[in-house]
């Protein structure tokens, strides 16, 4: 029995301990931020589902993680009820009507800050319609009852975290700029403090507003009315009439298969789908996961088929309503095929001879995702954001909400390469009432028919790859999911050609890559990723270390 022991602990290859999630059977909800987390859990002993919840926190966060919970920003919902019905509710930001192809260009065909900062940089904003179709469609409880815990958090105002406190004076940089936000998020210079109350009028108000009389309220009442002249004082184009014709696209998600589980995922405007299956279909037919997890084999393997979907999203990915995504190309076991075949064991493959056109937009790392679970099997990931942290850092005059710069999203200036050294692409260009391509992607795995995994992260271009490393730490490497989510990150995404890994691997490791040719770049974190995982009847909540966020249950 001990030698048994002994070998099933070799073949894991886990560490001797094992961090533990939080466990719970009737419902489970992770966020980054306590609070929020609190408000959802609240809404499913009060006889909510998992969407009902979802909802609950999505408002939340709006007013105790500002950074990226948001009215004023966008995101995608994905959705598996018990009943075996899924849907991707994409309540992402919409190019304004007089949103052209070159607004962010100078005279001299230079791109400027407008797509991050300022009024100019803000699309239209999604996150309440798609939160009321959600609740509409799938919910059971009374939409007033979703959005009141939001609207007293904000009126009422709640004790301020470490690290909200510090994001807001630090992380805001930018918001000083603005009087609005100077006034609301940095109380003119007199920094918040943690563990100080942090009231919220304005914001107390909105909420109280789309609480009464619903998110008509936000695209056609007294909000979009305050908000559409803002924006006309301000040089931004947000109309009226742009408020008015915002609508949620309900989309079909994504689904394949892994290694018996079935995965059901993002579908664009989200890239992100389309990657974890195509890098999945890659690695299935290799012996990676025999390396070990951590070892410098299995993370040169993960990292070629990471490279090899980074090239091709530069230029087969955007928005599915104005451009032909061919995503069944994509994932056409022939092709995948190749892309195995040209992965060197011992070597990593040069991006340049990795053969894709151009880059399509970058993200920044202030996003955020929630999961969620209910006793009755439903689940929800949902990721939104501002974009950028604050986003445009312009809060509304008198509403109390950030706005986005997700416009930024798109790429400003096709074929030139963007801050982060990123080039891109046509696919991605600026066109009215498009939707900028997004890395978000939330995802849930399934096996034998029921939900095994839920989970999703923030951070940019490496949300896709923290998504799949978690999920092949659960699968490959049987790891529990708090153990999953801890696990040391790495990232690389094709250009520039550079392996960008967690200081949690050691400079062994780091060594036997470079001497395989590869570029590492150490960096301290990785997403923030939010996990449910059901396991023999228990709810497993992990919260990511890397950020502030609880996991809890009842
Ligand atoms: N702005 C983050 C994303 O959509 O990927």
């Amino acid at each position: 029995m001990r030698r048994l022991l002994l070998l099933f602990a070799i073949a894991t290859a886990l560490p001797v301990w094992s961090a533990q999630p939080v466990r719970a059977k009737n419902g489970m909800v992770v966020s980054v931020e306590p609070h929020a987390t609190e408000v959802g859990v609240k809404i499913l002993q009060a006889g909510g589902n998992a969407v009902d919840a979802a909802v609950a926190v999505g408002l939340a966060l709006a007013v105790t993680h500002p950074s990226a919970g948001n009215l004023g920003g966008g995101g995608f919902m994905l959705v598996r009820l018990a009943d075996g019905r899924t849907a991707f509710l994409d309540f992402r930001e919409r190019a304004p009507a007089a949103a052209s192809r070159n607004m962010y260009l100078d005279s001299n065909g230079k791109a400027t800050q407008d797509s991050t900062l300022g009024y100019r940089a803000s699309g239209v904003p999604g996150t309440v319609r798609g939160l009321d179709l959600a609740s509409q469609k799938f919910g059971k409880l009374p939409w007033a009852q979703l959005v009141r815990p939001a609207a007293d958090l904000a009126s009422k105002g709640y004790a301020l975290s470490y690290s909200e406190a510090n994001s807001m004076r630090g992380g805001g940089r930018g918001m000083e700029r603005f009087p609005e936000s100077k006034r609301v998020f940095l109380r003119d210079g007199k920094y918040y403090e943690p563990g100080e109350t942090f009231i919220q009028a304005d914001l107390g108000r909105t909420l109280d507003r789309i609480a009464r009389l619903g998110a008509k309220d936000f695209y056609e009442g007294e909000t979009a009315t305050l908000l559409a002249k803002d924006m006309q004082e301000h040089g931004g184009l947000i109309t009226l009439a742009d408020l008015k014709n915002y609508k949620t696209i309900e989309r079909q998600p994504l689904t394949g298969k892994y290694r018996g589980y079935d995965i059901i995922t993002a579908p664009p405007p989200s890239s992100g789908g389309v990657g974890i299956l195509q890098m999945l279909g890659v690695l299935e037919g290799t012996d990676f996961a025999k390396a070990g997890a951590g070892s410098a084999t299995a993370v040169h393997y993960i990292t070629e088929a990471m490279r090899h979907f980074f090239a091709d999203r530069s230029e087969h990915l955007g928005d599915p309503d104005f451009v032909k995504v061919p995503v069944t190309a994509l994932l056409e076991p022939k092709y995948i095929l190749k892309i195995r075949g040209s992965i060197d064991p011992e070597k990593a493959t040069p991006s340049s001879q990795v053969h894709a056109a151009v880059f399509t937009g970058h993200e920044s790392n202030e996003t955020t995702h929630f999961s969620v679970a209910d006793a009755q099997g439903n689940v929800v990931a949902v990721t939104y954001t501002l974009n950028g942290g604050y986003g445009s850092k312009v809060t509304a005059t008198g509403l109390g909400f950030l706005l986005n710069n997700e416009m930024d999203d798109f790429a400003p200036k096709p074929g030139e390469a963007n801050m982060y050294g990123l080039i891109q692409g046509e696919f991605n260009a600026i066109q009215p009432g498009k939707t900028p391509l997004s890395s978000m992607v939330p995802t849930i795995l399934m096996r034998d028919g029921k939900p095994f995994a839920v989970l999703g992260s923030p951070g940019g271009p490496t949300i896709i790859n923290t998504v799949l490393e978690v999920a092949i730490n659960m699968i490959d490497w049987n790891m529990n999911v708090q153990d999953a989510v801890n696990w040391p990150r790495f990232h690389h995404q094709w250009m520039p050609d550079q392996l960008q890994m967690e200081n949690g691997y050691s400079p062994d490791t780091v060594d036997l890559l470079t001497k395989r040719g590869y570029t590492v770049r150490r960096v301290g974190a990785q997403g923030e990723c939010a996990a449910i995982r059901f396991n023999n009847g228990w709810l497993e909540g992990a919260a990511d270390p890397r950020s502030g966020g609880t996991a809890a249950g009842y």
